[in-house]
């Protein structure tokens, strides 16, 4: 998960090809993130879970196709009440709607498939299909969902340019309820993936419903985007709140698509993710052996504007937790025109940019990133357009001729200056207003471009303040190693490390830890490595940039083993324990209220208080050794 464009904090599966996000469901502590996963030209849905919406655990694929079809899109729900009666245990069963798309002619029907280990195995419902198709040729990618006035749950399918409501009591069977969009919002290309949900309104206590739907041509920078509707839904009809002609669009960068939001999130969260690419080129991006990313999860809400209720969204707020450094921060900064570098940032990274649009001259004004080798991205804002945009065309590599360019989003300035969030990856770049206008561009930097700086184009720029904050990769242990010191790698005997002074890689965000660790020795009389046999172990309670923590220390040398803080490697605590090479021992570890317990061979317990700046992670440890590690993944 390290590979040049692989993205660090956006999702990808570590190989094949992906695209839409489906089935998205919360249940017990866990976001289930399911998607159309492309494995040797069949499309089945790839699974991931994720306990904060930024860490994810890959798992193996979830629904394969059958003699019916590949698995298209869809979504999921969680049956809390058992009104399908398929639960056979003390969980809720998760039951996933999807198309079928036939293997000859692609005729699509909708299947049912469902779960009584909270997502971890499917069986497909013997009745499938469970909507056969009407003669229709785009008939796909089914959203359910409970409506609590109607005690129903409801049905929604996409018939070429409009949608299809069924309504059910029992998750089985289906009628059909009623037609809705024929004539509303866009009509340019096909409808695909549609999202009905209610959405609260910034500064009341009210929520109101929303359509989401996606459209595979004629998004406003080109190819397919989403469209979205506000309005009325009583279970017998959507009443939008605006004219039907009236066309709203979700993002206005030229890569988000297929996004639909989160089933049966806690306190009634509206969380969205999308596909973070187009039509017009996904089968062009050079990216191996990774192929598609999605976006970062989005918190969506709805605010007043002249026109009426309008979709805005916002990361969401897990995104703190893979804050790291900041990296520059500075504040009222003016631009003569022309550019002002401001130095190396690197590559993931959020950048909080305050504009003063009011005091400044100039026509353009904002910011280049990833600057580097004559290559650039451009984040800024239009006075003469009014609009904010990201410009890829001089970012890096273009591999196809829709690739490049420009994309606009109007922002209307009522008074003050313009806040800009912009999140930069290795390879996608999404920026947010202050009232949740948004923007995701993929991009393809070439090379070493760690640089950036502001720019004023027609006159004089003024920025109010900016901050860059690094974020941190979020692929731990089993995803490639986060190695922060000495040489480590994954070999046959689990993962190997190595350093002639102390070597530490990280491995789960975790407080709790059980895992072997063993000193490679000479064994039968050949040296296997030239460093010395010193000590090796684990850190807990790990913070990456101070180096924090409290590592358990089997000492060989000294044969005992010590808990000792880190940096200083201060000893808090001792005992006497013999250490020998080529020898696994077995460590339990865990961190609770500041005070690490860790457990050597189910025997020996050693207990120390961790220090004020300790982080959660667990690590890997060597110090003048070489070690195998094997542990278990929580
Ligand atoms: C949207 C889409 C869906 C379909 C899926 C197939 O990107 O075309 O309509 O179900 O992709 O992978």
């Amino acid at each position: 998960m390290d590979e040049p464009l692989r993205p660090q904090f956006h999702y990808t599966a570590e190989k094949n090809m992906i695209n839409d996000p489906n089935g998205l469901v919360f249940y017990r502590g866990e976001w289930h993130l399911f998607h159309q996963y492309n494995q040797h030209e069949v499309v089945h849905w790839g699974h991931a879970i994720s306990t904060d919406l930024m860490h994810w655990r890959h798992q193996p694929p979830a629904i394969f196709p059958n003699h019916l079809g590949q698995i298209y899109s869809g979504t999921a729900v969680v049956d809390r009440n058992n009104t399908s009666g398929l639960q056979t245990g003390s969980d809720a069963v998760f039951v996933a709607y999807f198309t079928f798309a036939d293997h000859r002619d692609g005729t699509q029907s909708q299947g049912m498939a469902y779960s009584n280990d909270r997502g971890r195995s499917w069986e497909m419902h013997p009745g499938n299909p469970i909507l056969p198709n009407p003669g229709l040729k785009d008939f796909r990618d089914p959203k359910v969902f409970w409506h609590e006035p109607s005690q129903a749950w409801f049905l929604v399918v996409t018939a070429g340019d409009h949608l299809r409501f069924h309504r059910s009591g029992d998750l089985l069977e289906w009628e059909f309820a009623f037609s809705w969009g024929q004539h509303d919002g866009t009509h340019t290309g096909t409808w695909e993936c549609p999202d009905i949900f209610t959405v609260p309104v910034v500064g009341s206590d009210e929520r109101r419903w929303v359509i989401s739907v996606s459209v595979d041509r004629g998004a406003p920078a080109g190819g397919s985007g989403m469209q979205y509707f506000v309005g009325r839904f009583d279970g017998r009809g959507f009443v939008n709140d605006n004219p039907a002609e009236v066309v709203l669009w979700q993002n206005w960068g030229k890569d988000y698509y297929a996004g639909i939001t989160w089933e049966n999130a806690p306190d009634d969260r509206r969380v969205m993710i999308a596909w973070a690419d187009n039509w017009l080129y996904r089968f062009d991006l050079p990216t191996t052996p990774f192929n598609g990313q999605l976006t970062l999860p989005r918190e969506l809400i709805l605010h007043a504007a002249p026109g009426g209720l309008r979709l805005g969204a916002q990361p969401v707020p897990e995104l703190e937790g893979i804050r790291g450094l900041e990296l520059a921060s500075g504040g009222r900064t003016e631009v003569t025109q022309g550019l002002r570098p401001l130095g190396d940032i690197g590559e993931c990274y959020e950048l909080e940019l305050v504009l003063d649009v009011a005091e400044s001259s100039a026509a353009e004004l904002g910011v280049d990133l990833r600057v580097g080798g004559g290559r650039f991205t451009r984040v800024g804002y239009s006075r003469d357009r009014g609009c904010v945009f990201i410009d890829r065309s001089a970012a890096g590599t273009n591999p196809h001729r829709e690739f490049p360019g420009r994309h606009e989003a109007p922002v209307e300035l009522t008074d003050g200056p313009l806040r800009l969030r912009i999140l930069m990856d290795r390879s996608s770049v999404e920026v947010f207003t202050q009232d949740g206008t948004q923007l995701t561009d993929l991009i393809l930097p070439v090379g070493d471009c760690p640089g950036w700086r502001l720019f004023a184009e027609g006159g004089q720029g003024v920025v109010d303040s900016y901050r860059v904050t690094e974020l941190l990769p979020v692929w731990s242990f089993g995803h490639g190693v986060l190695a922060d010191s000495g040489e480590w790698a994954h070999t046959v005997l689990g993962l190997q490390g190595s350093s002639p002074d102390l070597g530490i890689a990280r491995l789960e965000r975790e407080d709790h830890l059980v895992g072997t660790v063993e000193i490679l020795g000479t064994r039968d009389g050949n040296p296997t490595s030239l460093l010395g046999e010193t000590a090796a172990g684990y850190v807990i309670g790990y913070e990456p940039h101070a180096g924090a923590g409290v590592a358990i220390v089997l000492n060989r040398a000294a044969r005992t083993v010590e808990l000792r803080e880190l940096p200083s490697r201060a000893l808090l605590a001792s005992a006497v324990f013999p250490v020998h090479t080529n020898q696994r021992y077995l460590v339990e570890a865990s961190l609770s209220d500041g005070l690490v317990t860790v457990g050597i061979d189910g025997d020996l317990r050693l207990t120390a208080t961790a220090p004020l700046n300790a982080g959660h992670w667990t690590a890997a440890y060597v110090e003048n050794a070489e070690a195998a590690f094997a542990f278990t993944r929580p």
